[in-house]
């Protein structure tokens, strides 16, 4: 259905083709963008450790529980959850609440993928004028009107086209080959800021925790980011569980998928926060953090022009992959309500979504800046309200499902499937999604909320 996933289910033959999909929507802005600006806003080093804790024990769980689920029921998410358990229909609220997830992630997401597809054109045109790329020139896009709302059309434009037309396949292929390409120039990326002046304070900044940094918010958003950075809680892993062949062996797939995308962060942080040391930056730059220090990192290094347009023309292609499998999910709805043609339904979510992004792109916008609502602005509540309590409240939902509602012989049966004999982490996994999981998602959102006290 999306991209990634092919027309006929159990079309992807091999371990690798698994693998690959599975992290087509898992690499996007939230490694190269999100990762570095909430680490640098959340006090660092400490948000790091949490967050990689989150990974580990959260979202390898939560990935394995939604293939496993998604395989086991070959269908689209919300009716799969609908019918996982006969009598039990309510379970579908976790694939209708992945919908307004969908809806409003996809609300920012498209700002921000605006955002680097404007800069592909401005980095290319600085190579023929010789300008430079600085921190006014973000301030100018972002907080412009028609600027960014143009480029947000245009991204919405070419997403729903390519669903749309049905060929997300296409591009998937393009994404897998070129994903390498990322990895590589970022290699370059970290090898060039790690040997600036000054480079180790940023280094430390990474990796040195600071425990007094703690603090119920910065849990949250780091399990959020957790959630959003492997597409979990809202029924897209599902979905492309219902693809994954029996030979597919969940559990490691899973954990090979969220190591490569976390050494896609960190590679990322890498390049990020030793240049902003060395060039006497704020870490807590906000959104416009990559925008600001990647055309930074480049102008010190011969053909940085040329590079710094490669790096925004392989984040773009990156940010399709995500979008794809993002808009897909309320598509897939639609679709199979039967309400409308795969055409139609894709211009409608296109349309809703573009009227969600509106207020979220102008709240970058000085004279917008100011509306706000529980103190934060549209852009900010839409990526709060999605990444930190419809992913992980999901997220509790479905572990919970997996684990006690659920036939527990069911449910790992069909996760060790690609096993001649019971692995011995078999009921280690279970044991995880069933206890560990649950309460830890559980002790984070009540401790945001204020109820229980962690110190
Ligand atoms: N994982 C994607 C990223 O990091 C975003 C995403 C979230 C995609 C949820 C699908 C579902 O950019």
């Amino acid at each position: 259905m999306s991209l990634a996933v092919p027309k006929d289910r159990d079309a992807f033959a091999s371990g690798l083709g698994a693998f690959a999909a599975t992290l087509g929507s898992a690499i996007g802005l939230g490694n190269i963008w999100k990762f570095p600006y909430l680490t640098g806003s959340n006090g660092g080093a400490a948000f790091v450790l949490i967050y990689l804790l989150s990974i580990a024990f959260v979202g390898i769980p939560i990935l394995v529980a939604e293939h496993t689920i998604g395989r086991k029921m070959r269908l689209n998410a919300v009716h799969a959850y609908g019918t996982v358990i006969p009598g039990q229909k309510f379970w579908a609220g976790i694939g209708m609440a992945g919908v307004a997830a969908a809806l409003l992630i996809m609300a920012f997401y498209t700002d921000v993928a605006g955002w680097v597809f404007a800069y592909v054109f401005k980095s290319f045109a600085a190579v023929f004028t010789g300008a430079t790329l600085n921190g006014k020139t973000f301030e100018a896009l972002a907080g412009g009107t028609w600027e960014p709302l143009c480029w947000q059309v245009a991204v919405l434009v070419l997403t729903t086209s390519i669903i749309a037309a049905g060929v997300s396949q296409g591009i998937e292929k393009v994404t897998k080959t070129l994903m390498p390409l990322l990895f590589i120039l970022l290699i370059i990326c970290d090898v060039r800021a790690l040997t600036l002046p000054g480079a180790s304070q940023g280094v430390a900044y990474l990796f040195r925790p600071d425990l007094s940094k703690l603090s119920a918010t910065v849990l949250l958003s780091a399990l959020g980011l957790a959630f959003f950075k492997l597409s979990l809680g809202m029924g897209t892993m599902t979905t492309y569980g219902s693809y994954l062949p029996d030979s597919t062996k969940i559990v490691p797939n899973a954990t090979r998928v969220a190591l490569a995308d976390t050494a896609v962060s960190l590679l990322a942080g890498l390049a990020i926060f030793p240049a902003v040391f060395a060039f006497h930056g704020t870490p807590a730059g906000g959104p416009g953090l990559l925008f600001n220090t990647i055309p930074l990192i480049f102008s010190k290094m011969p053909l940085g022009g040329l590079f710094t347009v490669v790096f925004f023309v392989l984040t773009a292609i990156a940010t399709i992959g995500a979008m794809v499998s993002l808009i897909e999910v309320p598509v897939a709805w639609i679709i199979e309500k039967g309400h409308m043609k795969r055409g139609n339904a894709a211009m409608f979510t296109g349309v809703l979504m573009f009227a969600l992004g509106i207020p979220a792109t102008l709240s970058q916008n000085p004279v917008m800046a100011e509306v706000k609502l529980f103190g934060k602005n549209c852009f900010d509540l839409f990526d709060f309200t999605s990444s930190n309590i419809l992913l992980p409240v999901g997220g509790l939902a479905i572990a919970i499902l997996a684990g006690w509602a659920l036939s527990r012989k069911a449910f790992v049966t069909e996760m060790n499937k690609g096993y001649a004999t019971t692995p011995w982490h078999g009921h280690v996994v279970f044991a995880i999604i069933k206890y560990l999981t649950p309460i830890l998602i559980l002790v984070i959102l009540l401790s945001s909320l204020g109820i229980i006290k962690l110190h």
